[in-house]
């Protein structure tokens, strides 16, 4: 059973040091109650074989996870080097962090975890001297801990807080932009980042219901949308609980910044591999890619042929959480 602090523990020290203690007798006894009862979470690294194909061109180079998570692709990669190279791992989320190094510990040598957003990956790497890389890789998003744990508030299946930060640093919260902001700013949230049709009558219904009652639930925000939505093949909240997810870490802004800041601390022969999971980090990732190429700073690398590689139908019946998934690698010229 793994014994890393969980994320409520690190929230309640946030609020402690952050001058907030009126929230701390509620989470003191969440705190206490996570501990007693401490969670487990899985998640299956996506296109494992693949990544570690595409990224791992010398297994004495230096590495870079820029999305730690819960450690599954760093744990290969750890595996796939040599005991002399070593894996810098990066993550926002202090629970993934300690989650990651409590499953890495066994190899402390070699790795060596980060709290960052990976868009400041430049100011990490520069003070730790760690470069040049000779591979990065960015498994954009969240994990199955972040779905899975209800008191993150990122799925409309479980009661939790409408809350979604990736970071306890985030100031932003899911609660607040329903609660606060204009109904034309959330439509065209849910429309840019939901890429959603019916944006403007879920912003209507939103304003609607705050206007009787705030909300403070993620099941509150998800009956709203599904009582005014007619049924379809997927919960009628799940674009909107992207949208907000996205809106809420800055996920966009990330990336660019992110990748952008890799580039200049990649070897020569070096790599950067992406996995993203929804259109608009692909077109963004996609979008990137062309542009360093047509500036000849860098050519892509076809996996199995092909510039971009999806599940195959194995992996998905493994994990069907790999569905939208999707690899893009390029190398530095
Ligand atoms: C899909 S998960 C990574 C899973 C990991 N590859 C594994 O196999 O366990 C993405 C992780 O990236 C982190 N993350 C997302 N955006 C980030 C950012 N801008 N900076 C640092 N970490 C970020 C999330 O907190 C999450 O833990």
């Amino acid at each position: 059973m793994s014994t890393w602090a969980p994320y409520w523990q690190s929230r309640l020290l946030w609020e402690i040091t952050r001058g907030s203690s009126h929230n701390a007798p509620d989470l003191a006894l969440s705190v206490i109650d996570s501990l007693m009862n401490p969670r487990q979470y899985e998640h299956q690294p996506v296109l494992l074989a693949e990544v570690l194909d595409s990224l791992i061109t010398d297994p004495g180079g230096l590495y870079l996870d820029a999305t730690l998570g819960l450690g599954g692709h760093s744990e290969a990669i750890l595996r796939a080097i040599s005991a002399q190279s070593k894996l810098m791992g990066l993550d926002m989320d202090p629970e993934a962090l300690l989650a990651a190094q409590s499953r890495l510990k066994s190899l402390p040598g070699q790795f060596r975890a980060v709290r960052a957003n990976f868009r400041t990956l430049g100011r990490v790497l520069d003070a730790e001297k760690f470069f040049p890389l000779t591979g990065a890789l960015f498994d954009l998003g969240v994990s199955s801990m972040h779905f899975d744990n209800p008191e993150r508030g990122f799925s409309f299946m479980h009661e939790g807080p409408l809350d979604m930060r990736l970071s306890p640093d985030n100031k932003l919260t899911a609660a607040q932009i329903v609660n606060v902001w204009p109904a034309e700013q959330i439509a065209l949230l849910i429309k840019e980042y939901g890429e959603d049709p019916s944006a403007n009558k879920i912003a209507r219904a939103i304003v609607a219901r705050r206007d009787q009652k705030l909300f403070t639930t993620t099941t509150e925000l998800a009956e709203v949308i599904s009582d005014i939505l007619p049924r379809g093949k997927t919960h009628a909240a799940t674009r909107t609980f992207m949208a907000l997810r996205i809106a809420v870490n800055a996920e966009l802004e990330n990336l660019t910044g992110g990748l952008e800041a890799v580039l200049p601390f990649i070897q020569q022969g070096g790599r950067i591999a992406v996995i993203t999971f929804h259109s608009l980090e692909d077109r963004i990732v996609k979008k990137l890619f062309s542009s360093w190429e047509t500036a000849n700073l860098c050519r892509t690398i076809e996996i199995r042929g092909k510039a971009v590689v999806k599940p195959s139908g194995a992996e998905l019946e493994r994990n069907p959480r790999a569905r939208s998934a999707k690899l893009r690698v390029v190398e530095k010229l």
